[in-house]
């Protein structure tokens, strides 16, 4: 058995492009005492992952050169050396952008295709709900009636953002790019309003869609769009700075928000989340929110792309907006 792999080889300046990764095959990994062999069926694309390419520090520390890019996955155990795990069981790992990888016991976690699709443990039951879950209800705290905004609207966290606010007894509005991804928003997901970014003036959308001002403001997009939605905020407004994906491939410094004094003036807060703090908490979020997917209260949506090989072009997806919901490649038949 062969497994294909992809590595970085080069930290990209700006855009990532196909050259910045090496794509190889070698022998499939024969897992020790105490490991497993995991055949990766799907795995998570994540913006974070624009920020791990470069050699600068974060919470995390950079993938290295020559290293397999580092990325969640969910796949199948194919041999086992644990007494944990058995051959055929569903697992959640971090085993980065490869066909095969052997694991630790202690690192993989089991999940049951029969409670929910396995693309769903990647999506909302998976990292990016959790940063949802828990980045909206422990640092925006909404109330009901309050009025939340969430950009990266239709994306796997802020789609989740905006429907679990729904739930809270929010008004809701998202901003997205384009008409289809607005349309979806309030058509399929019960947002109260969206605003298109690429083709409306925010500032003045904001203002017309949130006329009682904005209580909550889930960022994930940063640059002009916090800028616009500081803007309007109310007093003791909440800022959830979960991302900034407008400026993971500046060659210029991140602009920061120049509105930042609208804080002050209205006693606001702006805070950032890093959704790994709230790890002994998954499984709260998990079961919450598998409960609303499973009342019809909540949809998951992923985006799957097919092949290892397109790993490259894939990932450029988060950032040209090219899909809908969580993106994901599949790398294996099932
Ligand atoms: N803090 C944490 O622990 C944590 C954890 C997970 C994710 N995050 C952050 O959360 C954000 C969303 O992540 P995700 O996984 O849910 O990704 P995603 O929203 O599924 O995908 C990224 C989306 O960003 C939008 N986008 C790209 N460039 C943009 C730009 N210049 N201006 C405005 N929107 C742009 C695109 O949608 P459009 O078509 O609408 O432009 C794209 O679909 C990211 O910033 C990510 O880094 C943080």
């Amino acid at each position: 058995m062969k497994n294909t792999q992809i590595k970085l080889t080069a930290r990209p300046v700006g855009e990532p492009k196909r050259s910045d990764w090496d794509i190889s095959t070698v022998d499939v990994p024969t897992p020790n005492d105490g490991e497993v062999l995991v055949k990766t069926i799907y795995i998570s694309l994540d913006p974070a992952m624009r920020g791990w390419m470069n050699d600068a520090k974060s919470y995390i520390r950079p993938v290295r050169i020559g290293e397999v890019m580092r990325a969640g996955t969910v796949g199948v155990v194919v041999e086992s050396k644990s007494d944990k795990f058995k051959t055929g069981d569903f697992v959640m790992a971090s085993l980065g952008v490869q066909q095969y990888g052997v694991s630790d016991a202690k690192s993989l976690q089991k999940v049951n295709p029969n409670l929910a699709p396995l693309q769903t443990y990647l999506s909302t039951l998976g990292m990016p709900g959790m940063t949802a879950y828990f980045g909206l209800l422990e640092v925006g705290k909404p109330q009901a009636g309050e009025t939340v905004l969430v950009s990266g609207a239709a994306g796997a966290v802020g789609s989740v953002v905006g429907q679990v606010a729904k739930i809270k007894g929010c008004r809701v509005v998202g901003i997205a790019g384009g008409k289809d991804k607005c349309d979806y928003l309030v058509n399929e997901l019960g947002f109260d309003a969206a605003i298109d970014y690429k083709n409306e003036n925010v500032q003045k959308a904001i203002k017309e869609t949130c006329p009682n001002g904005v209580d909550v403001y889930f960022d994930n997009v940063g640059g002009d769009i916090l800028d616009a939605a500081l803007a309007r905020i109310n007093m003791k407004a909440r800022i959830v700075i979960c991302g900034a994906i407008s400026q993971y491939n500046n060659t210029t410094p991140v602009k920061g928000p120049s509105n930042y004094l609208s804080l002050l003036v209205n006693r606001g807060t702006m805070t950032g989340i890093v959704v790994f703090d709230y790890q002994d908490r998954y499984m709260e979020g998990a079961m919450q929110m598998g409960q609303w997917i499973s009342e019809g209260k909540l949809k998951s949506k992923e985006h799957i792309e097919q092949g290892i090989e397109n790993f490259p072009e894939v990932l450029m997806q988060l950032f040209n907006g090219n899909k809908m919901g969580k993106l994901i490649l599949q790398v294996n038949d099932l």
